[in-house]
């Protein structure tokens, strides 16, 4: 068996043709989506994940636009760049790239952000809906859990009654994904850096969520051959220079039966599933209904 593989390539491409018709539709009525990306100091990784919202957005025919703040700002003038933001009518959705510069980040840095322009799906009012139990992808919920889910629906596969190891506790990936997943159904068991025996867990779940942080962390042992596992690796790690996902897919591709590349995979997910929230909280503007 070698595992097929979960490429981002054709669920982007369906959901940039979508994302771009209701772009015009939106333009038609007035409203031309724009975003604006907040980034202080010059973190390389944070610019190449700019320059891939940058495109996204062009290519679907909304409009881009950043605010390069210097590293030292001061906390009153970078929150003060925000609120100008949060009260601009032109701008539609905002992010505040992470990390942030050390100074600022005792800020309560997910709820700067005007809930109605949280295309992060970071803020409290939006993270709610999720512990209230939604399924609609349409809110504005956490970029890379909703592009997964995404990612799932297209290749087919079922979360309704299915077991998914959820490795990793982050706020931005892990609670907020295995929420949604619960929500949808399926029986999620969230596991991380202090559970006793991760691999009991992987080698249970019909699909492996892999979201650690670290370069490789997962080897076949983790998988049971017999269990056609679904493999979702959430890795961004730098090896040698090299993106490298959480898990060592040259090791595991004949363990498990699909997983998805690193890079090609989730990464692009939370790109388009960015765009396709500004999308939504402008149809949400344009309805009236904030
Ligand atoms: N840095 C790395 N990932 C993210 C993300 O999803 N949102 C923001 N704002 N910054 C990030």
């Amino acid at each position: 068996m070698t595992a097929k593989l979960l490429s981002a390539a054709p669920v982007v491409d369906q959901f940039k043709r979508d994302l771009a018709e209701r772009c015009q539709a939106l333009k038609l009525k007035g409203f031309t989506p724009s975003m604006c990306v907040v980034l202080v100091g010059d973190n390389p990784a944070s610019q190449s994940y700019i320059r891939n919202k940058r495109r996204i957005c062009e290519e679907v025919g909304a409009s881009f636009r950043l605010e390069h703040l210097p590293a030292d700002i001061g906390r009153n003038e970078f929150l003060g760049h925000v609120k100008e933001l949060n009260q601009d009518p032109g701008i539609h959705g905002i992010i505040v790239q992470l990390p942030v510069s050390e100074h600022l980040r005792n800020l309560d840095l997910p709820n700067l952000v005007h809930p109605a322009k949280d295309i992060d799906g970071f803020h409290g009012q939006n993270t709610q809906q999720l512990y209230a139990g939604t399924r609609d992808l349409s809110l504005l919920l956490p970029c890379t859990p909703k592009g997964i889910i995404h990612l799932l629906n297209f290749y087919g596969y079922n979360l309704k009654g299915s077991s998914v190891a959820v490795i990793g506790r982050s706020a931005i990936v892990g609670k907020p994904l295995s929420m949604l997943l619960t929500n949808l159904d399926a029986t999620v068991t969230l596991a991380h850096s202090q559970t006793k025996d991760i691999r009991e867990v992987t080698r249970q779940a019909e699909i492996v969520v892999a979201a650690v942080g670290k370069a490789r962390f997962m080897d076949r042992s983790y998988f049971n051959s017999e269990r056609r596992t679904v493999v979702i690796d959430v890795g961004m790690n730098s090896l040698n220079g090299k993106l490298t996902g959480d898990v060592d897919l040259d090791d595991v591709k004949d363990f498990v039966a699909a997983i998805t590349p690193v890079p090609g995979g989730v990464g692009p997910m939370t790109v388009v599933t960015l765009i396709d929230n500004l999308i939504s909280a402008v149809e949400r503007t344009a309805k009236g209904m904030q």
